[in-house]
């Protein structure tokens, strides 16, 4: 028989109300409450499941009324330190949005947390569960590649969507470019940066407290080199969601991976926009994709199979090289790992 676990979502806002609408779905789970602060957002979150769902507007209202098996945190970056004290502290597993915290002071906190208490640590990083670039890593370790020697990944969207809602809360590296960072890692298993050198522009976003681009190179213990590429500045109009990419170059053969692509675009008389296939496209209130694929491996994860779901560890290893990159880039000089 299945294991149904009791799932409760903290943050009911652009994530927090895909990953409520996912675990209400699914059959591991039973998705118990929902918090937020705006705890009108988080009824109108629950009404839209169409079933039972409890609400708190705090995460103490939370851990005080429910017993719970898992919660997934998705409040801003600076906000996930405290909730996942108190849950970890209640032997309660975890699930956070990534990129864990904004502070490797925070992030680290969170991980000793969960060791403490013996609870599960997963964080969002839900690339891992895109097939190009789960495939892609399969090649690598099958020996089709070879020795890595060069990687360069790209992430470019337009000025329209991520500055409008992170613009000022979040640098551009730590909400984006920290996605190609855990997949690099993720792929150049075994391998350590040694070294960052990167440089930034402020030209268009400036004003709205964030960067246009940013683009860094690291050096890892190998000697493999990879470059890393991430804008917020495309036009409103650019003919892709996400531009994002990753090619490798080893030894014995390369991949390329292609996401700049959904396959879907709608035009009017006003503009055309590319529609998400990839990362949480809808089939009527069911939500798909990698981020489904993400929350039900790490249901299957408390039910003790493998999964390759970002431990808290590898999250501290993102957050560090990334923070790196923005040191080197707003002192511009190399920055030694
Ligand atoms: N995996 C991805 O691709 C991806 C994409 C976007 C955002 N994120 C991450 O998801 C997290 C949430 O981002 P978002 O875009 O959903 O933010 P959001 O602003 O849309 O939602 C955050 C919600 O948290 C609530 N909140 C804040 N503090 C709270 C508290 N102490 N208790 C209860 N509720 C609280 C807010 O009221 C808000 O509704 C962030 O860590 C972000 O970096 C991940």
């Amino acid at each position: 028989m299945t294991t149904q676990f009791r799932v409760a979502v903290i943050g009911a806002g652009f994530m927090g109300s895909m990953h409520a609408a996912i675990f209400s779905r699914e059959p591991r789970a039973r998705l118990v409450a929902i918090v937020d602060r705006n705890l009108d957002l988080a009824r109108s979150v629950a009404a839209r499941l169409g079933e039972k769902v409890n609400v708190y507007a705090s995460h103490e209202e939370l851990l005080a009324a429910e017993q719970l098996d898992l919660v997934s945190i998705c409040t801003p970056d600076h906000l996930h330190l405290r909730p996942a004290l108190d849950i970890a502290a209640k032997g309660i597993n975890l699930f956070v949005e990534k990129p864990i915290a904004s502070t490797l002071e925070d992030g680290r906190k969170i991980v000793d947390a969960c060791k403490q208490a013996g609870v599960k640590l997963g964080i969002g990083y839900l690339l891992r569960f895109d097939p190009r670039y789960y495939k892609a890593r399969e090649l690598m370790q099958t020996g089709k590649i070879g020795a890595p020697i060069h990687v360069y990944t790209r992430r470019n969207s337009a000025r329209t969507e991520g500055p409008k809602r992170y613009g000022g809360t979040l640098p551009l590296a730590l909400h984006v470019t920290v996605h190609d960072v855990d997949l690099v890692l993720w792929m150049l298993e075994g391998q350590t940066p040694v070294s960052v050198y990167a440089q930034q522009t402020d030209i268009l976003l400036g004003s709205t407290g964030t960067q246009d681009t940013i683009a860094a190179v690291v050096r890892f213990s190998d000697g493999t080199l990879v470059n890393f590429e991430s804008a917020w500045a495309l036009p409103g109009g650019a003919r892709h969601m996400i531009d994002a990419r990753m090619e490798l170059i080893g030894t014995e053969g390369s991949f390329e991976v292609q996401c700049g692509d959904s396959g879907l675009y709608f035009a009017d008389n006003q503009a055309s926009r590319e529609i998400d296939t990839q990362h949480w496209p809808s089939f009527g209130d069911i939500i798909g994709g990698s981020l489904r694929q993400q929350l039900s491996s790490v249901l299957e994860w408390l039910d003790g199979k493998p999964s390759q779901v970002a431990t808290g560890e590898e999250a501290l290893r993102s957050l560090e090289l990334t923070l790196a990159m923005i040191r080197s880039a707003e002192s511009g000089t190399v920055e030694q790992l």
